[in-house]
């Protein structure tokens, strides 16, 4: 593994740790809304530190841009950090949120972890090196159609701006794919796709930490990532597919028709 990668890692065990301490009593925590269903807690807020300060001990002089606490630094290495994915999941007792955290180099991502404390399951990537789940090298699904598809999804919960598109797109995707599922931590659902679990992947307004580090995971295991005009903008625009070749292309086509100007 690159030492890179290897603090990542401890950084994410050291986060896990508030997490599954804290999961123990969440009535006990205190937790505020950024704005409508938007919910933060200490935990997520103790998390994040953690996971900071493993990283600047270790590398002093690289950025960091974090959910909670924003960016900080500037270097051409940026470590881009979901401290806890899955906040309402966790918030409620639903064991699906992770430890989001990914590295670009001079805007490229090159290494990244997702990290599921419930089950242990340590995803990593890096770039030209391929995907893992633990020691096992990960290999997207060969599933060729959409009518035996598994895709996994996020519902818009706090800006329903795109609520009539989305509501059309699922419209379809129920109609044509084998299932569609919403476990609620956009990180895992792209690790889940480069691991096959979820043939293909999509969600509207994601944000850089929900994402950066599934989409590496997700190429490094023969998939692919675009936003829903095929084109490389969904770090920016959080608008995202994902999926093997051949059912990510056919995600596209079922999104087309659904496309506002704005999601385009
Ligand atoms: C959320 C999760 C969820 C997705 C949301 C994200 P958070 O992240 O990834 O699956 O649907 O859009 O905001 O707020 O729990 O870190
Ligand atoms: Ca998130
Ligand atoms: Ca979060």
């Amino acid at each position: 593994m690159h030492p890179m990668l290897t603090i990542a890692v401890k950084a994410a065990r050291r986060a896990s740790s508030v997490i599954t301490r804290a999961s123990r009593d969440i009535d006990s925590l205190t937790v505020t809304a950024k704005q409508h269903n938007d919910f933060v807690s200490e935990v997520d807020k103790a998390a994040e530190a953690a996971i900071i300060e493993t990283l600047l001990d270790a590398y002093p002089k690289h950025a960091i841009l974090a959910e909670e606490s924003g960016a900080q630094g500037d270097s051409e290495f940026v470590w881009i950090i979901d401290p806890l994915d899955g906040t309402t999941n966790f918030l409620h007792g639903f064991p699906q949120y992770s430890i989001s955290i990914a590295l670009m180099h001079k805007g490229v991502l090159s290494h990244s972890l997702v990290y599921d404390p419930n089950r242990n399951d340590l995803f990593t990537a890096s770039r030209g090196g391929g995907a893992f789940l633990n020691d096992r090298r990960l290999r997207v699904s060969k599933r060729k159609q959409l009518d035996e598809a598994l895709i996994g999804t996020g519902f818009p919960f706090r800006d329903f701006t795109h609520l009539d598109a989305y509501m059309a797109m699922f419209r379809d995707m129920v109609q044509k794919t084998a299932g569609v599922r919403r476990p609620g931590s956009a990180a895992l659902d792209l690790a889940y796709t480069a691991a096959g679990y979820f043939d293909g992947f999509w969600e509207i307004g994601l944000s850089k930490w929900d994402i950066a580090a599934g989409c590496l995971l997700v190429s490094e295991a023969g998939g692919l990532v675009s936003d829903f005009s095929g084109n490389e903008t969904y770090l920016e625009s959080g608008n995202i597919v994902a999926g093997n070749p051949r059912v990510f292309h056919q995600l596209l086509l079922t999104l087309a028709p659904h496309l506002t100007e704005a999601l385009k």
